[in-house]
């Protein structure tokens, strides 16, 4: 069973995915540090993020074992990410890592930008989860304040639109909802509530399938 979430920044797919992957036992790629870790490796190097060639390296020299979390996670490296994101021949070098994670025995959830449309079309389930830029951006300012760090809800809101509107209009995989895949809309829910709206769509997906 391959579970497909795909969204926008702070729409709360990441809870979701990991929620789902602990619910159904399946491993989980949060496809989103792939393209943290490759802009990493650039800045390491001292490179401009402009830099195709050493991008398009960089891709082809990660490995699943590379990603130390918490150093990935920040803004900085999130706006990195979105840049390096947009080189078609980034995103190619990346295709088979994540393809052999979700042909796992058993399945497994992913959760990115282009999981439903590019990486696993077909996957059983594609969840596009979303959520008003306002409701992200306040959600990203209050996980920032309770991590201590600087909240400027303006600049939170704005980075988000940025990263939006970069994300959805590159030429290669944009972020998009697949044909099939089922809208969930957080703006109004709670981690809880969501992850039982999207248990509810796994389950419909499910029988929908074995129906056959
Ligand atoms: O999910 P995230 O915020 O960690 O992703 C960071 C950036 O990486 C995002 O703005 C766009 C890019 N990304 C992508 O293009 N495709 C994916 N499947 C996952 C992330």
């Amino acid at each position: 069973m391959i579970i497909a979430i795909d969204g926008p920044a702070a729409s709360g797919k990441g809870t979701l995915a990991r929620n789902l992957a602990r619910h159904f036992d399946l491993p989980h790629l949060d496809t989103g540090l792939l393209y943290r870790a490759t802009a990493r490796a650039l800045m390491e190097q001292g490179r401009n993020l402009a830099d195709k060639a050493a991008a398009i390296a960089a891709a082809r020299g990660l490995a699943l074992t590379d990603f130390d979390e918490a150093s990935l996670r920040g803004r900085e490296m999130a706006e990195a990410a979105s840049i390096v994101a947009a080189i078609p021949e980034v995103r190619a070098a990346l295709v088979e890592l994540q393809r052999a994670f979700a042909r796992r025995p058993g399945g497994a959830v992913l959760d990115g930008r282009d999981i439903g449309t590019v990486i696993c079309p077909e996957a059983c389930t594609k969840i596009f989860v979303t959520a008003s830029a306002e409701a992200r951006a306040t959600r990203r300012a209050l996980e920032l304040s309770a991590q201590g760090g600087r909240t400027d809800y303006a600049a939170v809101l704005e980075e988000i639109l940025r990263r939006d509107a970069r994300d959805k209009n590159r030429a290669t995989a944009p972020l998009v909802p697949a044909k099939d895949a089922i809208v969930l809309d957080t703006t109004a829910l709670d981690a809880q509530a969501a992850f039982k709206a999207a248990l509810a769509i796994v389950q419909g997906t499910r029988s929908v399938a074995a129906r056959g």
